[in-house]
């Protein structure tokens, strides 16, 4: 799979306070225009997936490149997570976060999920969306187990 060059979104859920809780992702992809689908894969030994399983619903944005270390950071659990980057959030309709500065933000309900392994497919349906103005914005990649900057 490490050959397989993917961009790099971050889930953000929130927990039984309300509170934003972010991952990095890159088990993503889109499933359908009508209605407007997509699909992540989370595991079961993360966070998130408890947060997900309460909430019923996500929010997916997608990096640009001056994000890479948010995506390092979100990489971890929260105990682990080294350094201090600066994010803020927006809380979209429904109470789901959406991280500021991100290259795309969609808000989703999730409408469907298969268990397979330790991981939980999930079909989310897009509610809202967000795209940044700055049209020049480049992507994060990910790629052989780098970050990579394709613009680079
Ligand atoms: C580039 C990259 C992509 C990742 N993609 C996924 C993914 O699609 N699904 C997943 O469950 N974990 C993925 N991870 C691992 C999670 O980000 C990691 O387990 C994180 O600590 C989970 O955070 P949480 O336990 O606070 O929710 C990825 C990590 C990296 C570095």
């Amino acid at each position: 799979m490490s050959k397989f060059a993917t961009g790099v979104t971050v889930i953000t859920t929130v927990d039984p306070e309300g509170n934003p809780h972010s991952m990095t992702a890159n088990a993503f992809t889109s499933v359908c225009l009508d209605p407007p689908t997509l699909l992540v894969c989370v595991a079961h030994n993360t966070i998130t997936y408890g947060y997900i399983e309460e909430q019923k619903r996500i929010g997916v944005n997608v990096l640009r490149e001056e994000q890479e270390e948010l995506g390092m950071y979100f990489a971890r659990r929260p105990e682990n997570r080294e350094g201090n980057p600066e994010y803020s959030y927006t809380m979209g309709v429904h109470n789901v976060p959406e991280l500021d500065g991100s290259m795309v933000f969609f808000n989703c309900d999730i409408v469907g999920s298969h268990v397979y392994g330790d991981h939980t497919i999930y079909v989310g349906e897009v509610k809202d969306m967000r795209r940044s103005e700055d049209e020049g914005a480049n992507p994060l990649m990910f790629f052989d187990s780098h970050w990579y900057h394709p613009m680079h």
